[in-house]
């Protein structure tokens, strides 16, 4: 009988059977009187299985005593209640069979006990085998399911949007440009500019900064939507919270405002850490003892407490009062930096928070126009430790309002064609939000740097896979 490490645990297999299984060596240890007790992982669970390898082995001597981390085996065996106190079952090994090699033991670049995740980062493709990252990739398994889940329970329909788009759908921000031009040999016009005509769309086009604008399109119609994919931006921001290819779940309903915004965002949160201490609690428990942090106090309080709301004039008006605590002075109509955001919910409220109606100046075109004509009906969601993890508004649906906001940012009206259309014909009051998906996984995790919560980190001058 085939079985994972996690079967054994889970103590779905009698003492006894005959079972087979397939790993890797994390450690081995051989005495001199011919036992070697070899841990064997396969990602199927934190904790290792030992394995007791005696010197009746055929290959005893040849093969075992030569195996070394990394090592991959099947192991046939009886699984038996173990002698030492360590752990509580074993499997007796009849027949340990080496399927691959490591090339060399002393050069393999895990061969050390610890590796800092700096150095871990230099290497992707091997750091996938320590615990943390099968820890964390298992809390963003569980995570990616419980968005979804939440949302199929809640009748909202998933639909893909395009990554490759012709406008930019934040009205502003670097994109990375798609093309199939020789660049070498760029089509050029009479006066020297590019000819985009000449390109593979047959205009400029660039992967998407959101999918925001294309779900508003389906929500449009069957009023409850989101999508969850890849998005990339080309900021050159170094920084523990920014990578330029991440994950972000945008949900769009219509009929909808920014007060039923934050309700649905409070619940979707809650949801989602609901599930990752039900299903994840031993890979939370690895990260509070690996950073020394109480995190299932942080996430069972987050359950309990009903998300702050403040507005941002107020938070304004709370950061003046420390205005000298900042590099710049502080006004209405400031864009939050990550010192302030910090300040806001690592030391004033010590908690989530959401922030809503920002000034117009400081946010995108679509966000509607409250009636005081200064601020637009837009929530941020900030967190302790990581700042904004969420971007959500209510859409401006009036025309000729978008028109004017287009025009004022100096957005030409006609690459929004389409979105305008969804204002001209049968326009609908609707709102929606963005989830940075490796940053809520960095807060419920408390891992510092994003590029440990993504399996390969994209940021300026790195993408070598
Ligand atoms: O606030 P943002 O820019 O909002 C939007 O893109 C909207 N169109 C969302 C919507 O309303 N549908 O981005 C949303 C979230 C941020 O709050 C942040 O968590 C994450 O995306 N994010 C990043 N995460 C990692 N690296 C980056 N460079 C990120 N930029 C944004
Ligand atoms: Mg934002």
């Amino acid at each position: 009988m085939l079985v994972s490490v996690s079967d054994i645990y889970q103590k779905k297999i009698k003492l006894n059977s005959s079972i087979t299984i397939k790993g890797w060596v994390r450690s081995k240890r051989s005495s001199k009187i011919g036992i070697s007790f070899i841990h064997l992982y396969d990602g199927s669970h934190l904790s290792p299985i030992q394995i007791i390898a005696e010197k009746r082995l055929s290959n005893y001597k040849k093969e075992i005593l030569s195996l070394t981390t990394g090592c991959s085996i099947i192991v046939k065996g009886k699984l038996v209640s173990s002698y030492g106190k360590k752990q509580e079952n074993e499997i007796y090994a009849d027949d340990i069979k080496v399927i691959g090699w490591i090339e060399n033991p002393e050069t393999y670049p895990l061969s050390l006990k610890k590796h800092t995740n700096e150095y871990l980062r230099s290497i992707p493709h091997l750091r996938t085998r320590s615990n943390f990252f099968t820890a964390i990739n298992k809390i963003r398994n569980c995570l990616f399911h419980a968005l979804h889940t939440f949302l199929n329970k809640k009748k909202y329909y998933w639909v893909p949007t395009p990554i490759i788009t012709a406008i930019n759908a934040e009205g502003a921000g670097s994109m990375f440009r798609v093309s199939t031009f020789d660049f070498q040999k760029i089509p050029k016009k009479k006066l020297g500019e590019v000819d985009f005509s000449k390109d593979f769309f047959g205009k400029e086009t660039f992967l998407t900064v959101s999918g925001q604008l294309t779900a508003e399109t389906y929500a449009c119609a069957m009023s409850k939507v989101y999508t969850f994919g890849p998005t990339f931006r080309a900021e050159n921001s170094n920084t523990k919270r920014h990578v330029s290819e991440f994950w972000m779940l945008e949900v769009e309903t219509s009929f909808s405002n920014l007060f039923d915004l934050s309700k649905l965002i409070e619940e979707i949160f809650k949801f989602s850490i609901n599930q990752v201490l039900k299903n994840c609690l031993p890979e939370i428990i690895f990260f509070e003892k690996k950073y020394k942090l109480k995190i299932i106090e942080k996430l069972e309080k987050n359950l309990n407490e009903k998300i702050i709301e403040v507005e941002y004039s107020e938070i304004i008006d709370i950061l003046k009062k420390i205005e000298n605590n900042f590099s710049q002075p502080i006004f209405f109509g400031l864009d939050l930096s990550i010192e302030h955001e910090k300040y806001i919910v690592d030391k004033y409220f010590n908690s989530p928070v959401m922030i809503k109606n920002f000034p117009k100046e400081i946010k995108a075109f679509y966000m509607r126009l409250n009636n005081d004509n200064k601020t637009v009906a837009s929530m941020d969601m900030l967190v302790p430790g990581i700042g904004e993890i969420i971007g959500g508004s209510q859409r401006e649906e009036r025309l000729f309002i978008l028109d004017n906001r287009l025009a004022e940012l100096k957005l030409k009206k006609e690459n929004y064609w389409w979105y305008r259309d969804l204002r001209r014909y049968g326009t609908v009051p609707h709102s929606g939000f963005g989830l940075g998906f490796e940053r809520l996984l960095q807060y419920i995790t408390g891992i510092d740097n994003i590029r440990d919560v993504i399996p390969f980190p994209r940021t300026v001058r790195n993408s070598d896979f």
